[in-house]
């Protein structure tokens, strides 16, 4: 039974995000969608609010599950009996970023855990939460970028 986790701040969730969790699922048994609570980033929205935001744009798919977690992520895969972890690369950008927490990741959790890489589509590989946030704070459409539910709890963030 191979079950992975797919951790990130999501804040929020994008069509990036979404690609890569659908994609997850069709190759893994269980996809646990690890939402970061006590982010450094001062996100935007709560965690229970990023959560609320994932499950309603993956409730489609039954192996996928989402949950909060705080600390370090390999404590959280230890207790979760979880031992790979995924994540998408946009670009060239991401890589060294990523190499480094999947490198030391691997080491600290004393060679027990290991990180697979998706190549987000294409198609979003510009995407960020970061962007997506500055365009709705203007109140620009980012319905491209999201989905519909999470377009409105922007517009409630910004009071638009
Ligand atoms: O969506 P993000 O912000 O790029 O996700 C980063 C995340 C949540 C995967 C990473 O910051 C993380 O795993 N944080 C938990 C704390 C931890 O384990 N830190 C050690 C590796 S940086």
């Amino acid at each position: 039974m191979s079950k992975v986790i797919y951790p990130g701040s999501f804040d929020p969730i994008t069509y990036g995000h979404l690609d890569i969790i659908k994609r997850s699922a069709a190759m893994f048994d269980e996809v646990v969608v690890g939402v970061l609570s006590n982010n450094a980033k001062s996100p935007l929205f709560s965690p229970e609010e990023r959560k609320r935001m994932i499950e309603e744009a993956v409730k489609d798919y039954n192996n996928v599950t989402v949950i909060n977690f705080n600390g370090l992520l390999i404590d959280f895969m230890k207790e979760h009996n979880i031992s790979v972890i995924v994540r998408g690369l946009r670009a060239i950008t991401d890589f060294e970023y990523e190499l480094q927490i999947a490198q030391s990741n691997r080491k600290v959790s004393k060679y027990t855990i290991d990180t697979v890489f998706l190549t987000t589509s294409i198609k979003y590989a510009y995407l960020s939460s970061s962007i997506v946030k500055e365009y709705a704070r203007y109140g620009t459409d980012v319905s491209d970028f999201v989905p519909e539910h999470v377009v409105i709890e922007l517009q409630k963030k910004y009071g638009l």
